[in-house]
């Protein structure tokens, strides 16, 4: 899928076709960066109280083994790097070919491309961020970060401040290929969630939407999520998963994200409520799912996407007649590549699901 989604990148055609995806939707503030960077394992991402993402981040995660990226960096005449201490790092497709494998680099380099889109103020763009990580500690997944949902405009931002956070978000949660990362943090009214709220709006039957539930450590105590966790509450074919990331303390002391995990691990697994169900629960369970879940998506989304492209395709060659052009042209010239992409991609993804899939859930 990864590769597919790079062949897009290179040819161009990204913006004209709909890739699967997951898109993560919150509240300002229900942990989407933590949930995110617990995804990956490591910090990278700009945080800050108030509006801190302000465009969206379209992150690809790849997974590569420590060897290829030995190889890879060695290939590209890096070797003045230990290998050994570099076995990570993020491309952006604005500065490509510059391997980051600094993650506080990364995150500079987000707040920098966040300020030159949208400006220095608080104001928000929808013009995405591409970044991919490539890690031997990731499964392959296409997520998108977006501006959190927030009501009351603060100095600085504009009136409409709101509608257009959710002008965004339905952008991308408007595309029938995008996955739902619907968080509810666990303190709050699952019926005032906004993220539930909107993915209600375009997904009525719940069909793409994954409920996460975040803060699970701040419910008051004698109260718990599983009811939530367990549909009970507001049904969803996909599924609610619990997590537990780092709290502001926690971030301030410097606690690892790789800390932050085994905490998460140990408190849901000595929990008097949760040990029972704790090998649903926690981020590594999250990924995992978000891959499986994934991977069965963009194999029902595949007669979409043929049909996409066959549309493009076509448009571009009444593009060709209507110059009159004879020879065929770049643009011309990528249209059997993406065909053959998408057969290869087929085969690849059913190999997938039979082999590799199966064997690591079994
Ligand atoms: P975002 O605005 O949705 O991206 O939210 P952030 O990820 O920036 O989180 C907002 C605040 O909530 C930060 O101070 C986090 O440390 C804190 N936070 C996030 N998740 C949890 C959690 O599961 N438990 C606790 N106690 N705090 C959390
Ligand atoms: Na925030
Ligand atoms: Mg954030």
């Amino acid at each position: 899928m990864m590769k597919l989604q790079d062949a897009f990148n290179v040819i161009n055609v990204r913006n004209q076709i709909e890739l699967p995806q997951i898109v993560v939707v919150g509240s300002q503030s229900t942990g989407k960066s933590s949930v995110l960077e617990s995804i990956v394992g490591r910090d990278f991402l700009p945080r800050g109280s108030g509006i801190v993402t302000r465009c969206p981040l379209v992150l690809q995660l790849r997974r590569v083994m420590p060897q290829e990226l030995i190889k890879k960096q060695n290939q590209n005449g890096t070797e003045g790097i230990s290998a050994s201490n570099n076995t990570e790092y993020g491309e952006f497709l604005h500065r490509k070919g510059e391997k980051y494998f600094d993650f506080a680099k990364i995150r500079t380099e987000i707040e920098e491309q966040t300020n030159r889109i949208a400006g220095s103020d608080k104001n928000i763009s929808d013009e995405p961020i591409s970044l991919t990580i490539y890690s031997p500690n990731v499964v392959d997944l296409t997520l998108v970060d977006l501006p959190g949902i927030t009501k009351v405009p603060i100095r600085g931002q504009p009136q409409d401040i709101e509608e257009q956070i959710k002008r965004i978000t339905y952008k991308y949660i408007l595309q029938q290929n995008s996955l739902i990362l619907a968080l509810t943090a666990a303190n709050t009214d699952l019926a005032n969630s906004d993220a539930l709220k909107m993915a209600r709006e375009v997904d009525p039957e719940g069909e793409r939407t994954i409920g996460v539930v975040t803060k699970i450590d701040l419910m008051d105590q004698g109260t718990d999520a599983l009811d939530l966790l367990q549909g009970k509450i507001y049904n969803l074919k996909l599924g609610y998963y619990g997590v537990k990331c780092r709290s502001q303390k926690q971030i301030d002391q410097n606690i690892s994200i790789r800390d932050a995990i085994k905490n998460e691990r140990e408190f849901f697994s000595t929990h008097p409520i949760y040990q029972n169900h704790s090998d649903r629960l926690g981020v590594g369970f999250l990924s995992e799912s978000l891959n499986r879940i994934l991977c069965t998506h963009i194999i029902k989304c595949i007669p979409q996407l043929s049909r996409q492209i066959n549309e493009l395709l076509q448009s571009k060659e009444m593009d060709l007649v209507q110059l009159e052009m004879n020879s065929i042209s770049i643009d011309g010239d990528k249209g059997p590549i993406v065909l053959n992409l998408i057969n290869k991609f087929t085969q690849t993804y059913g190999d997938m699901i039979e082999g590799k899939f199966v064997k690591e859930s079994a």
